[in-house]
């Protein structure tokens, strides 16, 4: 459990924090968010989440009153207070707290609301996990139609995950009109065919750019593999040779089975395997 929690400059204990109930992120998920993986005390890709939080940002046309460059510190003293070594970040900023009201608020009378919390993961059970590999259920995409901007408007993931869960599976893979895998729920989406071709959806507006699945790519050309950015359906995705997800919670995590088809027998795949064991050779890592 995170025992420390930053808002807008101050450090509170856990059960001390709130925010004010008319914050645009509860009333309207009227706010962005990023997740930092945390290994071995080191922020994993911090400048590529950053720069994707701004993009964020910019869509949502929400201007922090702060600066973007104070958020390195940040979240250094929000590892370090939590002392966290393995695990991960999040930050979140709302358009401020306002009267409900579906328009912008003054933004001069309104400041940002920023949110951070660090927590630490039981690596063991993640490792676990991986050596195990996971289920992924399919389900029909049920979100917004700009999944590309990390919101917090997650409602559709959350029902997706659930009914995962009640399906004994780790995560959901949703599909489009055209049964084309866009993403996970609240991960990217990776099959490898026989010809040992990493194939993941195109980073569009259907899906979220993922920090990892770049790292992915970088680790996949680092090991002579090819990639391609293309969909692929539900149908080739339950013949692949391997799958796997890519998150800053999951990092690569195998997939053994989609629905009821087995993935190479159920075990995972030794390219994933891979992958995994070498993906922080290829992250940028700051200490
Ligand atoms: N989710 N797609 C979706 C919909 C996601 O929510 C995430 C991450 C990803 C992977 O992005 P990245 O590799 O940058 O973590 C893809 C975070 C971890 C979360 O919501 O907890």
């Amino acid at each position: 459990m995170s025992r420390i929690i930053y808002i807008n400059g101050t450090y509170h204990a856990y059960h001390k924090a709130s925010l004010h109930v008319e914050d645009r992120a509860t009333l309207f998920a009227d706010s962005i968010y990023e997740v930092i993986e945390v290994k071995n005390g080191q922020r994993v890709d911090e400048q590529g989440h950053l720069t994707r939080l701004s993009r964020s940002l910019n869509e949502l046309q929400i201007t922090p009153d702060f600066s973007l460059s104070a958020l390195p510190v940040l979240i250094k003293e929000i590892i370090r207070r939590n002392k966290v070594r393995d695990g991960f970040v999040y930050i979140q900023i709302s358009r401020g707290t306002a009267k409900r009201d579906f328009f912008f608020p003054d933004p001069k009378e309104t400041p940002t609301t920023l949110v951070l919390f660090a927590r630490s993961r039981n690596m063991y059970k993640v490792e676990n996990s991986a050596a195990k590999g996971i289920k992924v259920i399919t389900t029909t995409d049920l979100r917004w139609a700009r999944p590309d901007i990390k919101s917090t408007a997650l409602v559709a993931s959350v029902l997706a995950r659930q009914a995962a869960k009640e399906q004994s599976a780790q995560e959901a893979w949703l599909y489009n009109e055209n049964e084309e895998i866009t993403e996970g729920a609240a991960s990217n989406a990776w099959i490898i065919n026989k010809q040992r071709e990493l194939i993941t959806h195109p980073a569009d507006h259907q899906i979220l750019k993922g920090i990892t699945r770049e790292g992915v790519m970088r680790a996949a050309a680092a090991h002579n593999l090819k990639y391609s950015e293309r969909p692929f359906t539900i149908k080739e995705a339950k013949n692949a040779q391997e799958a796997f997800i890519s998150a800053a919670t999951a990092l690569i995590m195998p997939v053994v089975q989609i629905d009821d088809a087995l993935i190479n027998n159920g075990e995972p795949g030794p390219i994933t395997l891979k992958l995994r064991s070498t993906f922080h050779e290829f992250a940028l890592m700051k200490g």
